[in-house]
């Protein structure tokens, strides 16, 4: 067993040697910052300033040559070989967020589109889940691994929760999803997890960037901007491959019903009728602005998008801290740089 202080909260916490520090934090009730917990999107790095910490396997692609000269490590791949000193910013806003277990029976299993299923889970009897909107969490079933998908509504009815299920080619979880789950199911959920979620200590515009059903968590958030009343900045960029991919008209609506919100959807493989934007969803982001000095940018999607976003945001003035993201990485794949 090893200590781990946080210099920047200067509260410590106790972790063993074959957990992960990450898992030692979260059970410990520390709100470290973290995404996929599958060592690819790097949102738990954290310095260490002092002590041992080693992977199981070869250093994580996630951890560059420059963050390897930092110390900096992956919270959710390392374990600790010694007591730790590190610097973690803690995200207060999960303070009362408790991560729990809990079964939910299948409500709905709605197809949106080819290729989309919206599933309504409820939480039975007097339950509810507490969690930021923009939060996922996982789906457990005794014949699969856990299987990340994020909430994608407010928490407004907390015992109703809606995920957007995009099919993968060959997948286990999704097929049985497209094939076998059937309404009343009983599955097994734990969450609410990850650092997705509006900051809401600015006021400043928002630009949300979703690829595919990175739209799920996105819609939560803007649900609940619209439920607070917001009246922030929104610029809402929905890319998919072609028309037939959205699977909600709810943009359209939205940006047709209030004046922050100005809704645009861009193909990246248009047919000759489409007359919107076209080519990758970043791409047309950073046309229509000339820097993102003055804007928050949260963008969600596939990991290959996610880290595009992030490369030209960063190259267009937006500042680190300003960039949240939510990466749908997948177990076991690593993901090339181009
Ligand atoms: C934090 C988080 C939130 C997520 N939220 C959502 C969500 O709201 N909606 C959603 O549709 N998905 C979401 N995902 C992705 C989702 O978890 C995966 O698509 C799902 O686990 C695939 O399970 P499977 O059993 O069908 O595929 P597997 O059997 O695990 O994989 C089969 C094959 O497909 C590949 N593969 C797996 N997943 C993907 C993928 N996403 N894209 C391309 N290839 C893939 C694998 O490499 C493998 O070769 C999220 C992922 C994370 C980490
Ligand atoms: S790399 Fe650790 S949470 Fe994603």
């Amino acid at each position: 067993m090893y200590t781990v202080l946080n210099q920047v909260s200067g509260k410590s916490f106790q972790c063993e040697g074959d957990e992960t520090v990450l898992d030692g934090a979260l059970n410990n009730g520390f709100n470290f910052p973290y995404g996929c917990q599958n060592g690819f999107c790097g949102q738990c790095k954290a310095v260490i300033l002092n002590g041992e910490i080693n992977y199981d396997g070869p250093t994580p692609e996630a951890i560059t040559e420059e963050d390897r000269d930092a110390n900096i490590a992956l919270l959710c791949q390392c374990k600790a070989k010694s007591d730790l000193y590190i610097a973690v910013d803690e995200l207060d806003s999960l303070a009362n967020i408790q991560i729990r277990s809990m079964p939910c029976r299948v409500e709905e299993v709605n197809h949106l589109n080819h290729d989309v299923i919206q599933l309504i889970l409820k939480i039975p009897g007097s339950q509810s889940l507490q969690y930021l909107a923009g939060q996922y969490l996982d789906i457990e079933h005794p014949d699969f691994e856990p299987r990340a998908f994020s909430i994608a509504n407010a928490p407004v009815n907390s015992n109703l929760l809606e995920l957007h299920v995009r099919l993968v080619e060959g997948g286990q979880f999704t097929n049985f999803v497209f094939n076998t789950l059937t309404e009343k199911t009983i599955l097994r959920i734990e969450g609410p997890k990850g650092s997705f979620f509006l900051r809401d200590d600015s006021d400043c515009p928002i630009i949300f960037i979703a690829g595919g059903t990175g739209f799920g968590p996105i819609k939560a958030i803007i649900e609940h901007l619209i439920l607070m009343n917001s009246t922030r900045t929104i610029h809402l960029y929905w890319g998919v491959r072609t028309e037939q991919d959205f699977y909600l008209n709810l943009p359209s609506e939205w940006n047709e019903k209030h004046a922050n919100i100005n809704y645009i959807p861009v193909l990246s493989e248009p047919g000759s009728s489409w007359t919107g934007k076209s080519g990758f969803v970043h791409e047309a982001v950073m046309n229509d602005f000339e820097n993102l000095v003055d804007f928050e940018v949260y963008a969600c999607g596939p990991p290959v998008m996610v880290k595009a976003a992030a490369k030209s945001c960063i190259e267009n003035k937006l500042s680190k801290e300003n960039f949240f993201s939510d990466s749908f990485e997948y177990a076991n794949v690593s993901v090339s740089d181009d």
